[in-house]
């Protein structure tokens, strides 16, 4: 079994199996042609925090391969959790029930503290502003889907770098591509942890801190915007101060290159404008899509069925 906790745990071998996989899903979903290798499986989704994309699509992924699931929404109030039970002791639990566990936790290293005890593979779907990595694979995806390679690109990474954890993920896999560049537009209080520029220094990689948002557009082959992340702000008063420091609006398009793509890992506040919609190179649904197939992939790698 393989738990998946962090990005960090792939290298270029293990992504491309994950990637090429999630192709091979998406063309046996035409209808009739799903290999149902999950059949005997249950999938357990247990999501301390809220989600739309990640826990519905870990459910469809699941259900595709045949599994049935069982899960917990707003599992810090519906699971033992509201009473004080620890994630070791839940984790222990689901291990009598499931035969693979996806967690989402507000806390730093719960999908870790999972792991250590279980069992069962852990699917980390996000703990807290620490990591995500299903959405970085599925955002991978996307990149390679949408500009047919995932090499020699500039990307730029827009809002909230700090507590995102999505750039915290994508970062460390891009990493493993030769010649991309990359861009940080944040305001000041919200800039990209040292612990990642570390790891681009020590790779050789390319990149700049600015607030021009203007000029990252030009030279972007990926916008990657995100939202700030309003539930980690110790108070009102500062989220206030930053939260739409850094919007994309329509007449941003024209400084974008034509063959360019807009990623946003949703939910989007106020990050994007509706009328960017329209635009050919907004990709952020076609994103969402793809983490039904990124996701049958990662149930199957987890269970060392790939
Ligand atoms: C992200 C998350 O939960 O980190 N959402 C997602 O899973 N697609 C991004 C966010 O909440 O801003």
């Amino acid at each position: 079994m393989n738990h998946v906790l962090t990005a960090g745990q792939f290298n270029k071998q293990s992504l491309e199996l994950i990637l090429n996989t999630a192709g091979e899903m998406e063309k046996q979903l035409a209808p009739g042609k799903i290999e149902k290798k999950l059949q005997d499986k249950v999938v357990a989704c247990v999501f301390f925090e809220p989600s739309t994309r990640t826990r519905l699509s870990f459910e469809a992924a699941a259900l595709r391969l045949g599994a049935q699931v069982i899960s917990a929404e707003n599992a810090m109030e519906s699971s033992s959790a509201h009473k004080g039970e620890t994630i070791e002791d839940t984790t222990r639990i689901l291990n009598c029930y499931a035969d693979v566990i996806v967690i989402r936790h507000p806390k730093e290293g719960a999908a870790e503290a999972a792991a250590k005890v279980s069992t069962k593979p852990i699917i980390n779907a996000g703990d807290g502003a620490n990591q995500h990595p299903s959405q970085a694979l599925l955002d991978l995806l996307t990149v390679k889907k949408e500009l047919g390679s995932l090499e020699g690109l500039t990307f730029t990474f827009v809002g909230d770098l700090i507590y995102g954890r999505t750039p915290h993920s994508l970062i460390p896999l891009l990493s493993h591509f030769p010649n991309n560049k990359f861009n940080f537009v944040s305001p000041q209080s919200l800039s990209l942890p040292q612990v990642y520029k570390d790891l681009l220094k020590e790779k050789n990689i390319a990149f700049a801190e600015t607030r021009d948002l203007a000029e990252s557009l030009k030279q972007a082959d990926v916008v990657y915007m995100t939202r700030v992340q309003k539930e980690r702000f110790a108070n009102a008063e500062d989220y206030n101060k930053v939260k739409d420091m850094f919007l994309l609006k329509p007449e941003h398009l024209k400084l974008l290159k034509e063959k360019s793509v807009i990623l946003h890992p949703l939910p989007r506040v106020n990050e994007i404008d509706p009328q960017i919609d329209a635009d050919p190179r907004a990709a952020y649904f076609r994103e969402a899509q793809n983490g039904l197939y990124v996701r049958m992939a990662l149930l199957l790698y987890a269970l060392g069925l790939l």
